[in-house]
C-alpha cells in the first residue's frame, strides 16, 4: 500500500508533529472523545486514501491529533485487524504514517483473553513481549528504508516505557502486571487446547492485533508500549463461552481507570534520545 496520498494530506491538515502515538484498542475508543480532541484536527479513515471504514464494532476509524496533558499526541481509535481480511501493509499503515510524521514512542492497547490464570478478567496488562503466531510477519517483502532488513526485537516492548507505565499505574493505585502477549489471527477465538498450547509457550494473554503494528513501529524506529485489558478468561479457563459483545462490555468497566493511567502516562513521559534509525 502506498501511504504517500495519505501523508501528503495528513501534512496539509495537521499543524504540528505528534511526537507520541496511542492506538486505542476495543472498548477503549472513547478516550479519543475526549475534550482534548474537539480542539484538534480529526481525520476519519475514511477519508484517507487507501484506507476503508472500520467494519468491527467498537472500532471508528479515526486519528484525533491534538495536545493531551501537555504533549503532541495522536490519537486512534480503531484499527485494521488481519482477521478483516486486510493486506499486512493496511494493517500497519497507521505505523507508517506515524514513522512518517516524526513519532517517537507509540502505546498499543487492546483487548486481550487471558491464558495466565492468575490474572484478573478487568485489569490491565502491560506487554513484556510477544510471541507472533500469525502465521506471518508484517515486513514480509521490500525492506522500507531506512529500517532494517533484519531488525532486532529483543527490547520490542521497550523496558523504559513499561517501567513509566508501571509508575503511571502506581499513581492510580493500580499495580500493573507485566506478561507476554499471544497474537493469534482470529477471528475465531482459541479452543480450549490451543490455550492451554500458549500458556506452555509462556503467554499470559492473547489477542488478534498488536504485534504487527509492534514489529513495523519498531522497524520505524519509535520504541513501543503495550497495554492489554484482560476482558476474559481464555477459551476453557471458565465454563462461560466467549463473546465480542462481553469483551468489550468487561473494557468499558475499566475505561475510566484505563483513562487516568494514560493521562499520568502522557504527562509524566520522557521519551529516551538514543542511537534510533532516524527516517
Ligand atoms: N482471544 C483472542 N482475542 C481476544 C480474546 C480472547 O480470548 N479476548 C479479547 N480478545
Amino acid at each position: 500500500m502506498d501511504i504517500k496520498p495519505a501523508i501528503e494530506i495528513l501534512r496539509q491538515k495537521v499543524p504540528f508533529a505528534p511526537e507520541l502515538a496511542i492506538v486505542l484498542g476495543s472498548g477503549f475508543g472513547s478516550l479519543a472523545d475526549c475534550p482534548e480532541t474537539k480542539s484538534g484536527t480529526t481525520i476519519n479513515f475514511r477519508d484517507l486514501p487507501g484506507f476503508t471504514d472500520q467494519t468491527v464494532i467498537g472500532h471508528s476509524g479515526k486519528m484525533c491529533f491534538c495536545e493531551f496533558e501537555k504533549k503532541k499526541i495522536v490519537l486512534q481509535a480503531g484499527r485494521f485487524h488481519f482477521y478483516e481480511g486486510h493486506p499486512m501493509s493496511l494493517v500497519t499503515a497507521p505505523m507508517r504514517i506515524y514513522g512518517c510524521l516524526g513519532v517517537k514512542a507509540i502505546l498499543l492497547t487492546n483487548a486481550a483473553g487471558a491464558l495466565n490464570p492468575s490474572l484478573d478478567v478487568g485489569s490491565l496488562l502491560i506487554i513484556k513481549d510477544h510471541i507472533n503466531m500469525q502465521g506471518t510477519n508484517p515486513l514480509i517483502g521490500p525492506n522500507i528504508e531506512p529500517g532494517s532488513r533484519f531488525p532486532d526485537m529483543s527490547n520490542l516492548y521497550d523496558k523504559n516505557l513499561r517501567q513509566q507505565l508501571q509508575v503511571a499505574g502506581a499513581q492510580c493505585n493500580q499495580n500493573l502486571k507485566e506478561g507476554v502477549y499471544v497474537a493469534v489471527t482470529g477471528p475465531s477465538f482459541e479452543t480450549p487446547a490451543e490455550v492451554n498450547a500458549f500458556r506452555l509457550l509462556g503467554g499470559d494473554a492473547v489477542g488478534m492485533s498488536t504485534a504487527p503494528e509492534a514489529i513495523v513501529a519498531k522497524h520505524e524506529g519509535m520504541q513501543v508500549a503495550g497495554v492489554s485489558c484482560i476482558c476474559n478468561m481464555g477459551a476453557g479457563i471458565l465454563e462461560t463461552p466467549l463473546s465480542h459483545m462481553d469483551v468489550l462490555n468487561t473494557s468499558k468497566t475499566i475505561a475510566t481507570v484505563f483513562e487516568t493511567i494514560v493521562r499520568k502516562f502522557v504527562r509524566n513521559l520522557v521519551i529516551a534520545t538514543g542511537p534510533k534509525i532516524l527516517r
